[in-house]
């Protein structure tokens, strides 16, 4: 029978509640709290310098906290580090994996560190090559991968210990689009085996695509928290975008539409209202410019969408750096 302490049943997932951590004067995260369920995937969402991959590692047992408590698989962080990391599997933001290695030898040596037999490391290794469409490359030098197959194979090693829970740091930054798409379908299929996912993400899309809860860390606070829905409900973005042909057009139509909502971009020759996107709003837009003869090229709707949300929560939009500018792009 497991062991309980109080009286609650013990949370498989992950649990924090003020983790603080401090270098010299400077606060990196700033008290926060932090719940996981078991076989749900969260997505810490922040710009550079938040403090995600902090937590990640104080999660991970990696380093040490000022403050704070924290439950992994039901484990104590300070006082069963050990079972804490025997429960977690964690990929770094700067792939683990050793180039001069092949991708098979990469995978046994993680197997070999994992105390598993010769026969069953390499049963393990052949099963994680093919699911990672790595069978074909097995042989080759990870030197010679591209920034997703290297992605791939240090998720590939991370889950030679079959962990309950995954870290993901940044687990698609300066993948492609194609490579990014192939990396979420490897996540969802970790889910669906069971799986309690925490990555971190400087992309809204990505958090949106992949997590049950998102929360936003800005300057070492959570700043907000919830599903996708949630969040985008908290915060107007949405509005109707009406293209014109020409400025006589546009002016007439700026001053038909309620001028103070109305925000005017010359140079695209468009205007913006803000809107719900129903369609009784549509029509009343539309009627009003029927009405007064005014001929609109285009209407388009835009719906909030997170980069609205972390826009407005944390007053500087997401700007990842430049991919030349990251060190793993430049591996
Ligand atoms: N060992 C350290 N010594 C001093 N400061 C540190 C140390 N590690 C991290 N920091 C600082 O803590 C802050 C948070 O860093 P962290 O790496 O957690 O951010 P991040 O959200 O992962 O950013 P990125 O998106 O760039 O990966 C940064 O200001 C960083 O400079
Ligand atoms: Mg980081």
């Amino acid at each position: 029978m497991a062991a309980t302490t109080g009286s609650t049943a013990p949370v498989k997932g992950i649990t924090a509640q003020g983790l603080r951590k401090s270098y010299a004067e400077k606060v990196v995260l700033d008290g926060i709290d932090i719940q996981v369920p078991e076989g749900t995937v969260y997505a810490l969402l922040g710009p550079n310098g938040a403090g995600k991959t902090t937590t990640v590692h104080i999660l991970a047992t990696l380093i040490s906290h000022d403050a704070g408590e924290a439950r992994i698989a039901g484990h104590d962080l300070d006082q069963e580090p050990d079972a804490v990391r025997a429960s977690i599997g964690v990929t770094g933001q700067f792939a683990a994996v050793d180039g001069l290695l092949t991708a098979e030898e990469n995978i046994l040596l993680m197997a070999d560190l994992q105390h598993l037999d010769k026969a069953e490391g390499e049963r393990r290794a052949a099963e994680l090559l093919e699911r990672f469409d790595l069978a074909e490359v097995a042989k080759k030098h990870a030197s010679t991968f591209s920034g997703g197959m290297r992605r791939k194979l240090d998720l590939a090693m991370t889950l030679v210990g079959k962990p309950q829970i995954i870290f993901l740091d940044e687990p698609t930054t300066g993948l492609d689009p194609r490579s990014r798409r192939s990396m979420w379908d490897v996540i969802r299929g970790l889910v669906a085996d069971g799986v309690t996912i925490f990555l971190t993400t400087q992309y809204l899309e990505e958090a949106d695509q992949l997590a049950d809860r998102i929360a936003v860390l800005d300057y070492g606070k959570i700043v907000a928290e919830g599903t996708a829905d949630e969040l985008k409900r908290r915060i107007p973005g949405g509005h109707i975008r009406l293209r014109f042909n020409d400025i006589q057009h546009m002016d007439a139509a700026a001053q038909r539409l309620a001028l103070s909502t109305v925000t005017r971009d010359d140079e695209s020759l468009s205007l913006q209202i803000p809107s719900d996107g129903s369609i009784p709003a549509l029509r009343a837009v539309l009627d009003i410019l029927e009405g007064s003869g005014i001929h609109a090229e285009a209407l388009t709707v835009q719906t909030p969408d997170l980069d609205d949300v972390f826009l407005a929560l944390t007053g500087h939009g997401r700007k990842p750096a430049p991919a030349e500018d990251r060190p793993e792009a430049k591996r």
